[in-house]
């Protein structure tokens, strides 16, 4: 039979710092979908639309409540690029000020059937927010992973839908 080529899926998923919640959310949906053995399938990176950690690593706290629960994750904080929005197929962004800069961003519609609120996927409270736990604690963070973690969870239904065929 001939050679079956398929595009790969790219995902990008973007908060303010890059370095609490959109890394962690990458860091699921890596783990997700290795376990699912569609790691070859997808491509997935986060950004920040903020520049002010561009180059650090997660938060500390980010990176104990994933090993916490026995997902790796590793990242560089990078900054969001208008090629970003070319690029990637899924852009889901963590609350609703960072959907709006990703719309400003784009400053055309011609990409707005891509850009997602995180928790458009949440079927506990869809298109809420993801609050920012920066300032938070360990209480906020955790409560950050339940969210993420369920929120992932609900975006791997849906491309299991829309790539299903
Ligand atoms: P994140 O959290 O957007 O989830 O990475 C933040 C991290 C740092 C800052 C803001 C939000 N900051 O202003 O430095």
């Amino acid at each position: 039979g001939g050679q079956v080529s398929r595009q790969m899926t790219k995902v990008l998923f973007v908060c303010l710092g890059n370095i609490c919640r959109s890394p962690l959310a990458e860091a699921l949906f890596k783990h997700k979908i290795k376990q699912l053995q569609w790691a070859d399938q997808f491509i997935a990176d986060s950004c920040g639309t903020g520049d002010y950690h561009i180059g650090s690593q997660p938060d500390k706290r980010t990176i104990a409540s994933a090993e916490k629960h026995g997902v790796e994750i590793f990242h560089v904080c990078r900054q969001l690029t208008r090629f970003d929005l070319e690029e990637f197929h899924y852009i889901l962004a963590m609350d609703k000020n960072i959907h709006q800069d990703i719309l400003l961003m784009a400053n055309s519609s011609s990409f707005d059937e891509k850009i997602f609120m995180m928790r458009d996927f949440d079927p506990l409270f869809p298109g809420a927010d993801v609050p920012d736990p920066y300032h938070g604690g360990n209480r906020e963070f955790q409560e950050v992973f339940g969210i993420l973690n369920r929120s992932v969870d609900g975006f791997i239904e849906h491309l299991k839908k829309a790539h299903s065929s």
